[in-house]
């Protein structure tokens, strides 16, 4: 695509660094007034005119030509008209070209990039806490892999603690193999519950437990195979959901792994004098940088969280040699975040500064929050089933001969589950509602499958086999709607790697649920399906290029498209 700023920026003659006037250079809003605006405000100083004369001034010098063919001066800002039907086409070609490559990009070649999400915890459920860790983390991975870079999926498990001496005594005490064995996850979950239950008023049961943890660390037989049974049982159960969700994983050392690999860390910090003791605990003073300490060693020498996770940094920086290393952990955790990446930054680390806590709001549902503790988690299979459950009636009641409608219910509960956490600006708490997310008009991924299977539809009533034609009725093209979807689909490589950077997918499912609402709008306007065939050619450009768009754009998402619906 042309970079029709820097063309327009190339044709305005102000006494400004390039840099700046291209920065000062927007989109307008309402293509009536043009396509480009340039504001002539921050010049009035040096100029010594007022803005509006200035605009007049600038708009005489402005040489037209076959990219941009108007100018106006309106009230201090000058208005640019592009050539929109060879934008048009442009914007067509590239996306009809690419195909499913469209967006892609090679930035990222020879970089690295870490991404430790989803992250679950050995012997819970999957509740449904952890969906925008993993819907988030897993739609990074996507988008970063689509931009060339080497992306590493790390799920950090958490499978160390105090708890798993719970676990053991409340197994010993309550459980049994065969129930656990039938039960999985969920019998693991009700004897925790009840280790709490019991434990208010059975104190020596917090003793007992504690035992078992050291025993558990010391490597103790009996402790480590059920603790790995336990592990073993909670993993069947993450992976189901994973493979339902298409969320996948590089790596799963997780907190327990660093077992071994804590000594050298420590010591290169003691080295450098930042370890303190306090209160027989060993800790790094933060109070300069308006922080509590950041605690490394328990009086009684065991480990902690901010320990494993200082480990694991040096240890995947070793391993990996990352260009940076994203944490996708909910904003409870800033505090954990901001202390340990000090900390490496003190130590003189200088990729500490590729460290990155990027934090999301909290997801729950309309009846309330969950605690693991009392035992009235939300399981995410739940979730999942019932948004399946009711998507199959909506399929049923819209389309009651598709073929294999329970594949396309799954696709599409699950999709409109996932983009729910997509949606909104990441730090945002979320209220989830089934009939919110499960809106076939709303702003849903189901929404968005709905389009982008009416394009696949279109296109096969029209007897058209894909990637057939590139326009050549331009005339066909020429109007407000098809403008306006050209410059939704022309953004959408940006888009990309916007929501990398950012590390925000909701920049790009924003941008596609704009693409699906002016695809509705060119489609009320513009009648596709004609006996002008190259009318019909022409607008079936737009109808692929959009369909090839949203189908990229969901699968980044980590979302499937049915091709029918
Ligand atoms: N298991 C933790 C939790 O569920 C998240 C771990 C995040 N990753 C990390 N390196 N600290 O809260």
């Amino acid at each position: 695509m042309k970079d029709y700023k820097r063309i327009i920026a190339n044709k305005i003659n102000a006494p400004l660094d390039k840099a700046e006037l291209l920065s000062y250079i927007t989109e307008t809003a309402d293509d009536a007034f043009g396509d480009y605006a340039f504001p002539c405000f921050k010049l009035a100083k040096v100029m010594r005119m007022p803005p509006v004369q200035i605009a007049l001034k600038l708009a005489e010098e402005v040489e037209l030509d076959d990219d941009v063919v108007k100018v106006e001066a309106v009230n201090g800002y000058l208005n640019f008209f592009i050539n929109r039907i060879e934008f048009v086409n442009d914007a067509l070609s590239e996306v009809l070209l690419k195909g499913e490559n469209f967006g892609d990009d090679t930035v990222g070649s020879g970089k690295t990039i870490c991404i430790d999400y989803s992250s679950v915890n050995i012997c819970k459920s999957f509740h449904i806490g952890h969906l925008s860790t993993t819907a988030i983390g897993s739609s990074l991975y996507k988008i970063y892999t689509a931009l060339g870079y080497n992306v590493v999926g790390i799920n950090h498990l958490g499978d160390y603690g105090t708890q798993f001496g719970k676990m053991i005594v409340a197994y010993k005490l309550w459980g049994n193999a065969e129930k656990v064995k039938k039960d999985g996850v969920q019998e693991l979950q009700r004897l925790y519950v009840k280790f709490h239950q019991e434990e208010a008023e059975r104190p020596e049961l917090t003793d007992e437990a504690r035992k078992w943890f050291v025993k558990i660390e010391q490597g103790d037989k009996e402790a480590s195979e059920l603790f790995e049974m336990f592990k073993q049982i909670t993993l069947a159960d993450v992976k189901e959901i994973y493979e339902r969700l298409n969320v996948k994983f590089d790596s799963w050392n997780g907190e327990s792994f660093y077992n071994d690999k804590m000594r050298e860390p420590l010591d290169m910090l003691r080295g450098k004098g930042l370890i303190v003791e306090s209160q027989g605990a060993q800790i790094v003073d933060l109070k300069d940088y308006d922080m509590p300490p950041c605690l490394l060693v328990k009086a009684d020498g065991s480990s902690l969280y901010a320990t494993r996770d200082i480990a694991a940094a040096i240890w995947r920086k070793k391993e990996y040699d990352f260009d940076k290393c994203l944490y996708v952990v909910a904003y409870q955790q800033n505090l954990h975040f901001k202390q340990f990446f000090k900390v490496l930054e003190l130590a003189g680390l200088s990729w500490a500064k590729d460290l990155v806590h990027v934090a999301y709001g909290m997801v729950s549902l309309e009846d309330g929050a969950m605690s693991t503790r009392k035992g009235n988690v939300v399981l995410l299979r739940d979730v999942l089933n019932k948004a399946v459950e009711k998507s199959l009636e909506t399929i049923v009641a819209k389309n009651p001969n598709l073929e294999n409608r329970e594949k396309v219910a799954e696709q599409v509960g699950v999709g409109a589950v996932l983009f729910s956490a997509l949606e909104n600006g990441k730090i945002k708490d979320i209220t989830f509602t089934f009939d919110r997310v499960l809106n076939f008009d709303g702003e849903t991924a189901p929404y968005l499958q709905y389009t982008c299977a009416r394009c696949n539809s279109i296109i096969e009533k029209a007897g058209m086999s894909r990637f057939a034609k590139i326009a050549h009725d331009m005339r066909a093209l020429d109007n407000g709607e098809t403008l306006r979807l050209c410059k939704l689909l022309a953004a959408f490589p940006q888009a990309v790697k916007d929501a990398a950077y950012k590390y925000e997918p909701s920049i790009l499912s924003g941008l596609l649920i704009d693409i699906a609402q002016a695809f509705n709008r060119f489609y009320i306007a513009c009648r596709v399906l004609s006996d002008n065939l190259s009318e019909q050619n022409a607008r079936l450009s737009v109808v692929e290029a959009t369909g090839i768009a949203l189908k990229k754009g969901l699968a980044l998402l980590g979302i499937e498209a049915p091709e029918k619906m």
